[in-house]
């Protein structure tokens, strides 16, 4: 272990004929650095110490061996075949970009799925908290992060600060509806969300490509009777989905599903898209659901009915009370979704005049945000 408490190399070899240096580290974890990603990476080729790559891979040899690996005083020396000088990384550097299995895993996000137990403990901060104190800043993006929600309390009732929320960590993406929008009813709405009328769970605007990734609602004045909000985390229910009835969970990763958002003469957006997509590594990255936009399918005929039962069955877990959770959104409150992930939806209304405002904004800000607060930029 170094003075910071972190992991030192404590063997080096080269092997391979050179292709590879391996490293043992003092905490028996074992890396293997390719020679081509070492000499790619070399810090030479960096301008400064935060500055972007001033070479090219193209420049590299086609073939790219190291001569000789050693543990010096200043970190690890490296000596390639193609360059006169050697290279020294930096240790910690080297442990950070480690390509074994357990420094991939340490590396990715701690994503964590929910169910309806979340509904006894609400990740939730204040506004007065995060706007001053970066710590509760932190916690607050932390849970935007892992678990895709999180609720702030006593956010001043005055319109238009649900963008001075975005503005904590990123910026506001505005959209046809506007920097900011109200959600009330109105008398000719565009969108039903603008009436009285209850919503199921649905991810916001899956006829946008991309799909707005944060959305944020804030309360201006609550209903006087009904318009609960819900929300449920669309990865688990995917993740139950494809332990629970894989074939369905195949099936809607592959097929095209086209949504489409209409105001007459003004915006005509459409976009195809699965309701459950996947990354290369087959997890899953974004869950579309809404039934206010959903297109007609534009699938053969013989695969429509296998579609509708596994749509069905996964909208069915969507609305299942053991993985939904429920609030009341009171005057001051404001929540917010990684509408990529998590499904939102409120029950019918009447009495008072309800009103919330709402803004999209994107992610990497946010992670980026979160980050700089870790100090780990
Ligand atoms: C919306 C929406 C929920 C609510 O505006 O996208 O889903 O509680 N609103 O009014
Ligand atoms: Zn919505």
């Amino acid at each position: 272990m170094d003075a910071r408490g972190a992991a030192s190399p404590a063997g080096i070899g080269v092997e391979d004929g050179g292709a590879t240096v391996a490293i043992a580290w003092s905490d028996g974890r074992s890396s293997r650095f390719p020679a081509i990603f070492l000499a790619d990476n070399r810090p030479e080729a960096r301008h400064g110490l935060d500055g972007q790559r001033l070479t090219d891979a193209l420049e590299l040899p086609d073939i790219v061996t190291v001569r000789e690996a050693a543990i010096v005083a200043a970190g690890v020396e490296v000596a390639f075949s193609c360059f006169a000088a050697p290279s020294l990384f930096d240790p910690a550097w080297l442990r950070d970009h480690a390509l074994d299995p357990a420094s991939r895993a340490a590396r990715r996000c701690a994503r964590q799925l929910w169910d309806a137990a979340l509904g006894t403990s609400i990740p939730a901060e204040t506004y007065d908290a995060v706007s001053v104190d970066a710590a509760a800043l932190a916690r607050w993006l932390g849970c935007v992060d892992r678990l895709g929600f999180a609720l702030l309390h006593d956010v001043p009732a005055v319109p238009g600060t649900v963008c001075a929320v975005v503005g904590l960590f990123g910026y506001v993406r505005e959209t046809n509806y506007g920097r900011l929008f109200d959600v009330e009813s109105v008398e000719r709405p565009h969108n039903l969300a603008f009436t009285a009328l209850g919503l199921g769970n649905h991810t916001d605007n899956p006829y946008r490509d991309p799909v707005p990734q944060l959305q944020l609602l804030h309360c201006l004045e609550a209903a006087g009777e009904g318009g609960e909000s819900v929300v449920v985390d669309g990865f688990a229910a995917a993740d139950r989905l494809r332990r629970e009835a894989p074939a369905a969970f195949d099936l809607l990763t592959r097929t095209l599903v086209p949504f489409r958002y209409v105001e007459t003469g003004a915006v005509d957006l459409r976009h195809a898209a699965p309701l459950i997509e996947l990354d290369v590594a087959g997890g899953v990255k974004t869950v579309r659901y809404n039934n206010r936009s959903i297109g007609p399918l534009d699938i053969d005929a013989d695969d429509v009915p296998a579609f509708y039962a596994a749509y069905r069955q996964f909208g069915r877990l969507l609305h299942d009370p053991t993985m939904t959770v429920g609030f009341r959104l009171r005057q001051g409150d404001l929540f917010i979704v990684d509408n990529r992930r998590v499904l939102h939806g409120r029950r019918g209304f009447a009495g008072g005049r309800r009103h919330l405002q709402g803004a999209y904004a994107d992610a990497d800000s946010l992670t980026s945000k979160l980050r700089i607060l870790a100090g780990r930029a």
